[in-house]
């Protein structure tokens, strides 16, 4: 079965169970400051969950597009090196908003593994929570009994797990609550197989899918609360089932994606082998997620969403040269992903060409300085740790994000003086706000004319010179209006640009 049925296997079961199918939301939620990415597919129905917003069906499927960067999900370095990770992928779900709960939600996902695909029974465990003193719950004695209720599930398989495992928590506040999640055995005789060995994360087990229970939400001060309905939140990991449903030993032996391994053979004309295999799956895996984010409106910057795209995109280069590919080529891959997944998602087909020339420009200005930034580091890491200041170096004058320069210190086996590092950055930043207070110290105050407009050029370009057209004094310091801007301000919620204003003198 190729992908695509698989996608669809899953959209149609959940239709036939009274499911409306809904398309995916934007890697980026305007509407949630608390997260950079959306990063599982509950993000977007979080409104309903806290009882603050409806939906006009209380029965959901989708196939959701994440991206685990940062925060309390964060994939990054796994990529590449692990089989099973990436930084964009899709998340199957099924969701119930104050509907069906746990029993419906058990059975379903075993109906669908075992009937439907016809995963092999005695290969399936389920977990549950084995509740925590910390929040005061109880173990999840009741997902275990329908466990055994509505499944062929033997008791000895059915594992209890700690929080970390099993507490679901998109964050450090909002929507939570146990789960219960299904392993499949991959290990060759599953007569062997032990809870132990599931609850030790040995890696012949796998982890498919989640079943979230939501039914309380954490606050700031880190307290639970019960939420007005108990609802359901299922997570299954697209790449994960399909590399499980067609036998291969990785997520990136799946169909999807040979087409972009093969295009990163063309353009690096090398095989994909064991000498390069970690370099081929980094780019196919960092090429779908800057694709995305960027057809969902990020662009590479300094701060915030955008500098964690521009270290993805960085990766990726640097990723490159291990191919010997000394030329912009990331960028020639965004058609690949674009024909290959626009059916799903249009939005990526649409945006190709945009995709395709934001990360040419990113692609050829990182390009200046990469080779003279490998040359410096070379020298540098010969003594078996990277000082701050060389960290710092390479990133101020390089352009190399520290996770980069961390991560070729790691396929050294040195490590980076990140503590020294940080001491550079602090006095770097304190320099540029006395720097900045000069600026606004000389400015003449105005105030802001009811009308004043800033054409918004943050889509093409992220430096520009503009003209200040007023000054206004505020409580914090003063607001400049400029005639034209890269920065994007805050509207909706999300987390406005930072940067730095220049002015002469
Ligand atoms: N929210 C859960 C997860 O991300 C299930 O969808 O794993």
């Amino acid at each position: 079965m190729n992908s695509s049925e698989i996608r669809e296997d899953f959209l149609r079961f959940f239709e036939g169970k009274g499911h409306t199918r809904v398309a995916s939301a934007p890697v980026v939620l305007p509407d949630d400051p608390t997260l950079l990415f959306t990063n599982a597919g509950m993000n977007p129905f979080k409104d309903v969950f806290l009882g603050q917003g409806s939906r006009d069906y209380t029965r959901a499927v989708d196939t959701q597009k994440c991206i685990r960067v940062s925060g309390k999900h964060n994939d990054l370095e796994e990529v590449g090196v692990s089989e099973r990770h990436h930084t964009f992928f899709e998340m199957l779900g099924n969701w119930s908003f104050g509907d069906y709960f746990k029993r419906e939600a058990i059975g379903w996902a075993w109906e669908l593994l075992t009937t439907t695909w016809g995963l092999p029974k005695e290969r399936i465990w389920g977990t549950v929570f084995e509740g925590n003193e910390a929040d005061g719950l109880p173990p999840d004695e009741e997902a275990e009994a329908l466990w055994g209720e509505t499944t062929d599930l033997p008791a000895s398989r059915i594992v209890r797990l700690p929080a970390e495992d099993v507490f679901w928590e998109m964050g450090n506040t909002g929507p939570c609550g146990p789960s219960s999640e299904l392993h499949i055995y991959l290990g060759d005789d599953p007569a062997q197989a032990t809870a132990e060995q599931l609850r030790a994360g040995h890696s012949d087990f796998l982890e498919l899918w989640n079943l979230v229970f939501i039914q309380f939400n954490r606050d700031d001060s880190g307290s639970l609360h019960p939420l007005p309905s108990r609802h359901i939140d299922t997570g299954m990991g697209f790449e994960r089932i399909c590399s499980v449903i067609q036998n291969v030993p990785s997520n990136f032996d799946i169909d999807l994606f040979q087409p972009l391994l093969a295009a990163i053979s063309d353009v690096s004309r090398k095989p994909y082998d064991d000498a390069s295999r970690v370099a081929f799956r980094v780019i196919a895996d960092h090429i779908r997620a800057l694709t995305f984010a960027i057809a969902d409106g990020v662009v590479p910057s300094n701060e915030g969403r955008g500098y964690v795209l521009r270290r993805i995109l960085r990766r990726a280069s640097r990723f490159g040269r291990n191919l010997d590919i000394h030329e912009p080529f990331i960028y020639r891959l965004t058609e690949t992903v674009a024909s290959q997944m626009g059916d799903v998602f249009p939005e990526v087909r649409e945006r190709a060409d945009y995709v395709a020339r934001v990360i040419r420009s990113e692609e050829e200005g990182f390009g200046k300085t990469l080779d003279r930034g490998l040359e410096l580091f070379e020298q540098v890491s010969s003594g078996g740790r990277v000082s701050g200041a060389d960290a710092f170096q390479l990133y101020d004058t390089f352009g190399f994000p520290i996770d980069l320069t961390q991560l070729m210190a790691a396929e050294r086996g040195i490590e980076v003086d990140l503590d020294a590092f940080q001491a550079e950055m602090d006095i770097q930043q304190t320099r540029s706000r006395e720097a900045g207070k000069s600026v606004f110290a000389s400015s003449e105050s105005a105030y802001v004319v009811s009308g004043d407009h800033s054409e918004f050029i943050g889509y093409d370009t992220l430096e520009a010179d503009a003209k200040v057209v007023s000054v206004r004094s505020t409580d914090d310091g003063q607001e400049l209006v400029l005639d034209a801007t890269p920065f994007y301000s805050e509207s909706g919620g999300q987390v406005g640009d930072h940067g730095v204003i220049q002015s002469n003198g």
